[in-house]
């Protein structure tokens, strides 16, 4: 049944099957911002799909991805590491690697520091209480940099520099942010490093589960454009409604439990994922209907290579992370103390 969440604010829905619903119904709910947060006032300015990353693109992110992780192998030791931090060059430079063939290296370099130049200037545009206008300080920051990584990407021959440039961007932020949880989750847990050293089919699990667990795009919004019923219960035209990954990541029947011998689902348990009979993602952390994650096959190979090379290291943190969600979810502070793992 979907929750209102206090009178004239938005409507959640609790449900896996409402969820998908709303996310299907692509006509009946749209999503109202883009990226920048100005308003999508018709199917016009509505951001062009970017159809799901080719095996060869995923490749292609890879090879750069394990190139610059080993490249920060050396600095990455010693207390009070910043995650997002670290990930911040390694993840930049290989979601441009396989969103842009036609760069070469110092062109796809040049693009991944105007993303995380675009993504830094966004930040505080969407955590204002309420989009900033035109000509504000922000926005135009803001503006200022959306141009100049599009201009960039006109340069190096792209064909649809607009939309690209929002596939990189979120290509590059959402997967930072999962990869920082997943480091500052393991840093927390010094049993799961431990079974992941000595089983290392289980990096998928551990990125399955901090994906369960810390969605980073974890509220999907969407605004109906006429009188709607969802779960049998009638709203308005214009009315704003939620899908939350986070909520859904939560619901038992979707997610392995202690009836199955597993960890409670507040906890993260890695060898719930082991059977291939419990298929992950059903808590929809990519989204689903048009608007579904083209990268999701990115980020998860991304994820799952990052947890590999950390499990090269012996991790800690005396304390779980706050949250930061003023811009999807993020872990802070996003600290942790790093030891390689011969000094044991
Ligand atoms: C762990 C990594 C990732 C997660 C958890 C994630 C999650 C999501 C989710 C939940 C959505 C749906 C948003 C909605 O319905 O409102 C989405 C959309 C999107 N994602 Fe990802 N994403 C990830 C990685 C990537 C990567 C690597 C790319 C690079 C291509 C990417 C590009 C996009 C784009 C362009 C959209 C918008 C699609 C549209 O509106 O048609 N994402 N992502």
């Amino acid at each position: 049944m979907p929750v209102p969440l206090g009178p004239g604010g938005p409507t959640l829905v609790t449900t896996l099957e409402d969820s998908k619903d709303v996310l299907v119904r692509s006509e009946d709910f749209v999503v109202p911002f883009n990226v920048s947060r100005e308003r999508i006032r018709s199917d016009r300015d509505a951001v062009k799909h970017t159809p799901p990353l080719s095996r060869e693109a995923v490749a292609r992110g890879l090879v750069v991805l394990s190139e610059e992780l080993d490249r920060c192998t050396a600095g990455f030791a010693g207390p009070d590491i910043d995650t997002l931090d670290v990930l911040r060059g390694p993840v930049s430079r290989s979601t441009a690697a396989a969103l842009l063939p036609e760069a070469d290296a110092t062109q796809r370099d040049r693009i991944a520091d105007l993303v995380l130049g675009w993504i830094d200037s966004l930040a505080p545009v969407i955590a204002a209480p309420r989009p900033p206008r035109r000509w504000t300080r922000i926005r135009r920051t803001e503006s200022r940099s959306r141009h100049l990584l599009i201009t960039g990407l006109a340069e190096v021959g792209c064909e649809h520099p607009r939309a690209r440039a929002t596939a990189l961007a979120a290509g590059t932020q959402v997967p930072i942010a999962a990869g920082a949880w997943s480091l500052t989750q393991l840093a927390c847990r010094p049993h799961v490093q431990t079974a992941l050293r000595a089983d290392s089919s289980l990096t998928l699990g551990v990125v399955w589960e901090t994906l369960r667990l810390f969605p980073p795009t974890w509220l999907l919004p969407r605004v109906s454009t006429r009188d709607v019923r969802i779960g049998g219960v009638p709203l308005p035209a214009y009315s704003i409604v939620l899908v939350s990954p986070l909520a859904l990541g939560r619901l038992e029947g979707l997610v392995p439990g202690p009836d199955e011998g597993f960890a409670p689902l507040a906890e993260l348990d890695p060898t719930r994922w082991r059977n291939p009979d419990h298929r992950p993602g059903a808590w929809l952390p990519f989204g689903a209907g048009v608007h579904s994650c083209p990268g999701r096959s990115l980020g998860l190979a991304q994820l799952d290579a990052i947890v590999a090379w950390a499990s090269g290291f012996d991790l800690w943190a005396s304390r779980a992370p706050g949250i930061d969600a003023s811009r999807g979810l993020a872990p802070a502070p996003a600290t942790i103390d790093v030891r390689p793992l011969t000094r044991r």
